[in-house]
């Protein structure tokens, strides 16, 4: 019962969870046991995005089991600059590495990858869509302090539209009962329908506010977001929503005792610096986590039988995916795959959006 690709959390299913859990669980009590396993494999880190956290914790924990890692930090570095695609680029790393990491500004890059890749991928983030190994290491913290995955009241706020470590996270939890999310934003900033319609079908619930303040007191877990300003269209439009919600020392006095404040960092302003000096403030530490369940991610995934794709030759269709932002409108030669549901809408496969068209 491996995993293939890793592209969206909820691929994944409920027994995956828990094998990736409990070796997660393992490695953090003995991470020594772990010192060989991946001898002789190759991480590749593709980042055409910039990073610190995902591509460094990937890298160390390649190292920590005795494997290497190769790559780039900066397309502009590499073959892209000069036109390569991303089926050529990912093709000619399966030649070098044994699984790929990558994150890429194009909603759905990483599962259009997976379609051409010789060697197992894993989404290090595409664009404002998903962040699954972010996932990871949100659920890890919470069970790891709080216990459970479910009856969980849990604040979210900040930028739910363009935050895909929001997106990721509210689908994960959707998996689980009886929680309760508080959707904290602005309205220009609102979750996703998508996302809201995954929250409706999975049985768990949803609040949309604008209050940071407002039901504080209740949460066992915030997750505070940055506002994603290399996704707006302006730098007016940013400016506007920035600074609208800032957890300082005077709310945190409002909040439970037994609250854990989660972030998937880099956090800007909307943290005051005296909230990381309180006890509740778990976002180094799910930072640590985060490499540790990379670390039973990859193991996992280079354990699992991989049958490579059958080369395609691919021609253009010239159907594009109406969201400007999907990999379907600077990737040529991918297969148009959509679903159509019982009134219309269709759904992108690469990105998730959904319209009539
Ligand atoms: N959380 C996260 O993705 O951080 P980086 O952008 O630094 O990788």
């Amino acid at each position: 019962m491996g995993i293939r690709h890793f592209i969206d959390f909820n691929d994944i299913s409920r027994e995956q969870w828990t094998a990736l859990s409990k070796l997660t669980g393992e490695i953090i009590t003995s991470p020594g046991d772990f010192a060989d396993c991946c001898r002789g494999k190759t991480l590749a880190t593709l980042f055409y995005e910039p990073s610190t956290r995902t591509m460094l914790s990937f890298q160390t924990a390649m190292l920590k089991m005795g494997g290497n890692y190769i790559g780039f930090d900066n397309p502009g570095n590499s073959s892209v600059a000069k036109g390569e695609s991303l089926r050529d680029t990912v093709r000619i790393v399966g030649c070098y590495a044994d699984i790929i990491a990558m994150r890429h500004p194009r909603e759905g890059a990483a599962y259009a990858a997976s379609l051409f890749s010789t060697v197992p991928v894993i989404n290090a983030g595409d664009g404002g869509h998903l962040h699954p190994t972010q996932t990871l290491a949100d659920l890890t913290t919470m069970m790891k302090e709080k216990g459970r995955l479910d009856g969980l009241k849990i604040g979210v706020c900040g930028d739910l539209k363009y935050g895909r470590t929001v997106h990721s996270l509210l689908k994960a939890l959707s998996l689980f009962k009886n929680n309760t999310f508080y959707l904290i934003s602005t309205f220009g900033l609102a979750a996703p329908r998508y996302i809201l319609e995954e929250i409706e079908n999975s049985g768990n619930k949803y609040v949309e506010c604008d209050s940071l303040e407002k039901y504080l007191g209740e949460f066992d877990c915030l997750y505070m977001t940055r506002i994603q300003k290399e996704r707006f269209a302006s730098e007016e439009e940013y400016e506007r929503q920035k600074g609208v919600f800032v957890l300082d020392a005077a709310k945190m006095k409002k909040a439970r005792k037994d609250l854990i404040v989660l972030h998937p960092l880099p956090k800007v302003d909307e943290i005051s610096e005296e909230v990381d000096l309180d006890p509740r403030a778990f976002y180094f530490t799910q930072a640590k986590y985060g490499m540790y369940a990379r670390m039973a991610l990859i193991k996992t995934m280079l354990e699992t039988p991989f049958d490579p794709p059958a080369p395609v030759y691919p021609s253009d269709s010239g159907i594009r995916c109406p969201n400007p932002r999907c990999i379907t409108n600077s990737e040529k030669k991918l297969p148009p795959l959509f679903t159509e549901s019982q009134d219309g809408v269709k759904i992108c496969r690469y990105c998730d959006f959904r319209a009539k068209w």
